[in-house]
Parts: C-alpha cells; structure tokens; sequence
C-alpha cells in the first residue's frame, strides 16, 4: 500500500512539524509529510522545510481579496498533490468552508491545552495564570469553531510547584512531539 499522504498547515516555528517528519524517518510514522502550507513568509518552519525539502505553498492572506480565495487556491494545490490528510502543526487560522467541506474528518489540529478547556490563543499562558495544576495537549477533528472539533486524543501535563511558564510550555511540547506522530499513526492504521 503506498504511504498516506500529509499536508502539514504551520505558521509559526515548527516543531511539530520537526516531530512529524522526524517520525516519518525513523519509521515510527507510514506517512510521507509531501507538503508545507504556511501563511506566514518570514515564518521560521519555512527554513526547516527548505532543509527537509518539503515542497512548499506559502502564501500572503493580504494578498488574497478574502479568505475563500486563498482557500481555493489552498484546495488546488491539495488536490494537485493528492492529499489524505491536513494536519494542523500551529497553523493559527480558523479553517473556513471553502477548505472544511472538501476534506471533512480529514483535517485534524493539535491544541496545547486538554480542551474544552483554554481554547483560542496563548493555551499555556491560560492554562498557567488560571493556576491550573494539570494541563496538557489536546488533537482533535476540526471544524469550523475554534478548537471545538471531536477529540481523538489527549494527554496531561502537570504543573508542579515552582514551574514557570516556560517550563510548562516545554513540557507541553514534550508530549506534542510524542502524541502527534503517534496518534497521526493509530488515524492511518485505522484507515478512518
Ligand atoms: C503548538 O504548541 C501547538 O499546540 C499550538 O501552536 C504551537 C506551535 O508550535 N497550536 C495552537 O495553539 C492552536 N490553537 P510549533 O510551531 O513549534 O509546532
């Protein structure tokens, strides 16, 4: 069976994306990363795919005259490369209709928070002045709320006394990098 193919969304630094091709490597993951899509120019994910070699769409959304049009162009390149999945890695956009309905229960995001709590921006920094003693990382369908998607998996963090919040962002991001690969794996075996 050929491997499934990821388009992975980012716009931000890209460790997940990292996480994710990594797994793809060391054979952990049956999967073949054969797209970035960034929104984002100066994004510093854009470096780590030129060294991958990720073929990539990056695009300007003021340069679009509004979101269905970027979308559309998005949907393109998606079907150009015949892509099974769209996984989210910090692409921090609201995914409208024009992208949803074509790959409905394809799209799939991962959150820095056990959702429903901290949804939107800024998860940790929530999560850490809520004082909250257990946090963690949430990955889950998406539609078209903010992270309100049916949830696939989670798991916990805890904040320790004495934690700042960085260390809790670290250790959020500890288990993303785990939890991606792996759940994006069970989700291709199950052939869902
Ligand atoms: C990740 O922690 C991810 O959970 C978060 O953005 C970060 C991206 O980091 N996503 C959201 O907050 C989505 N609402 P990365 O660029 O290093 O992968």
């Amino acid at each position: 069976m050929s491997k499934a193919k990821l388009a992975v969304f980012a716009s931000g630094t890209g460790s997940n994306y990292d996480a994710i091709i990594e797994a793809t490597q060391n054979g952990k993951l049956d999967a073949e990363v054969v797209l970035l899509v960034c929104d984002k120019p100066n994004a510093k994910v854009l470096d780590k795919a030129r060294v991958n070699q990720t073929p990539l769409f990056v695009f300007d959304p003021k340069q679009y005259a509004s979101k269905e049009m970027f979308e559309a162009k998005i949907v393109e390149v998606l079907q150009e490369k015949e892509i099974d999945w769209i996984i989210l890695a910090g692409y921090m956009r609201l995914i409208g209709n024009t992208l949803l309905a074509p790959f409905e229960g394809k799209i799939i995001n991962i959150h820095p928070s056990l959702l429903p709590a901290f949804p939107g921006l800024d998860a940790v920094g929530q999560a850490f002045t809520a004082g909250v003693k257990v946090s963690g990382v949430t990955i889950h369908y998406v539609d078209s709320g903010m992270d309100t998607g049916k949830i696939i998996a989670q798991d916990a963090v805890h904040i320790k006394e004495g934690m700042t919040q960085e260390d809790l962002q670290q250790a959020i991001q500890r288990v993303e990098h785990k939890l991606y690969p792996e759940t994006i794996q069970q989700l291709i075996l199950k052939g869902e």
